[in-house]
């Protein structure tokens, strides 16, 4: 009869970053036999060997906690082992703490960690925000932006504290609007009193620095994107923010600040961009200068607004297993940028996050950048 130690439990992440829940149990080398040999059901096996601790991992496919069928698959791996069912039961159930799939993260020009899907918080009031915050993290979104223009960044801070996450875990992006000064003294003025309006807001949910600010949109001249920037610089010296980033900015308007050899260099630029609706030198333009792309409206030409699902995404959809929309996603990473977007529904935040299992071909990339479709499918 097998012995079980106290079961462990760790999230680790699998191929495509996913957290995947791993049980380990001290077994006999019999019982581990029959282990191995059920285990493809649900996980896979990472070590076994006499009396010592065997690790079983089940990546979960929906991102959710272990999905009732890889949980009914592990009972029946566990009682064929030999071991106590209830004692694998309890320690199959999802961890509090443990969070499911959250993306792949790539390193901006100052080495910070970012992750490629954000959720933008469009949304007008805070009860709303607060509770689609809830719901992002809880489903693994890591990376959020909470615009000024919404006024919604106190719901949000009140989500994160809700949440009980740690706040480290986080990827925070406050914006400031000051683009209607319009000369350098007023847009430092604008942009200074913006940056403290962000940090009020956010102290609402204990949040005491962000992990980014965002200048939404460039004043009208360079002068007055510089005297923008200054009052960025000075957020950033006083440690209120860890990156400064841009959007909407020309490669013209960002050469306003990095003509100043001395300037921090913006880490991203959030711009318009989805499939049918984007600048196809952006990324390069951008990248050539060190800084990201990040999509907003990804989802502009085929999300609720456009209501275009365009043939090649669903034909692409089919073949890996994914919905159109995913497509459109994985097509702004698969290009080299990143994406904010945007939802209400549980299911679609899911799928928004679940795109980094997946890679396009050149090929299709291509395909995809050169459609002409628009159209309705069903
Ligand atoms: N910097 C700027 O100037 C600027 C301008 C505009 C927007 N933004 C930012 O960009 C973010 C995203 O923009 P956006 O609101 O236009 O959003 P978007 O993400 O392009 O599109 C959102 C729409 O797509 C739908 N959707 C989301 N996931 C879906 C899925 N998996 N399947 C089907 N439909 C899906 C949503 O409907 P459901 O609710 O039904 O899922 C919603 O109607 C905003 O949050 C905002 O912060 C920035």
């Amino acid at each position: 009869m097998s012995q079980t130690s106290r079961p462990s439990r760790s999230r680790r992440p699998n191929r495509s970053g996913m957290a995947a829940l791993r049980v380990t149990v001290t077994v006999t080398a019999g019982a581990a036999a029959l282990l191995l040999g059920s285990a493809h059901w649900a996980g896979r096996v990472d070590r076994v060997s006499h009396g010592a601790p065997l690790a079983w991992s089940v990546m979960p496919p929906t991102g959710d906690a272990v999905s009732a069928l890889s949980r009914s698959q592990a009972l029946r791996a566990a009682g064929l082992a030999g071991f106590s069912s209830a004692a694998l039961a309890t320690s199959w159930v999802q961890p509090a703490d443990a969070s499911p799939v959250r993306g792949d993260t790539l390193k901006l020009n100052n080495g910070l960690a970012f992750p490629k899907a954000s959720f933008g918080l469009q949304i007008y009031d805070d009860a709303t925000a607060q509770k689609l915050t809830e719901t992002a993290i809880s489903v693994g979104f890591r990376n959020f932006f909470a615009s000024v223009l919404a006024n919604n960044q106190r719901g949000f801070a009140k989500g994160v504290a809700a949440s009980g996450i740690d706040r480290k875990e986080l990827f925070i992006c406050g914006s400031v609007v000051s683009n209607r000064a319009r000369n350098f003294e007023e847009a430092y003025q604008f942009t200074k009193r913006g940056c403290e309006e962000n940090l009020r807001a956010f102290a609402v949910g204990g949040i005491t620095y962000v992990d980014q600010m965002m200048l939404d949109y460039p004043a009208g001249s360079c002068e007055s994107i510089r005297g923008q920037w200054k009052a960025f610089e000075e957020m950033l010296a006083a440690g209120q923010t860890k990156s400064l980033a841009v959007s909407n900015f020309s490669p013209e308007e960002l050469d306003c600040i990095l003509a100043d050899k001395t300037a921090t260099v913006p880490t991203v630029n959030q711009l318009p961009y989805s499939v049918g609706k984007f600048d196809s030198k952006a990324v390069e333009e951008n990248r050539k200068r060190g800084i990201v792309v990040q999509a907003w409206s990804p989802l502009a030409s085929v999300g609720k607004f456009g209501q275009r699902k365009m043939a090649v995404l669903k034909e692409l959809g089919e073949k890996y297993g994914k919905s159109p929309v995913q497509v459109a996603l994985r097509w702004i990473v698969d290009t080299g940028a990143t994406f904010s977007t945007q939802t209400r529904k549980k299911e679609h935040f899911e799928e928004d996050l679940n795109v980094f299992d997946f890679q396009l071909t050149k090929d299709e990339v291509e395909r995809i950048s050169t459609t002409t479709e628009g159209g309705f499918i069903s």
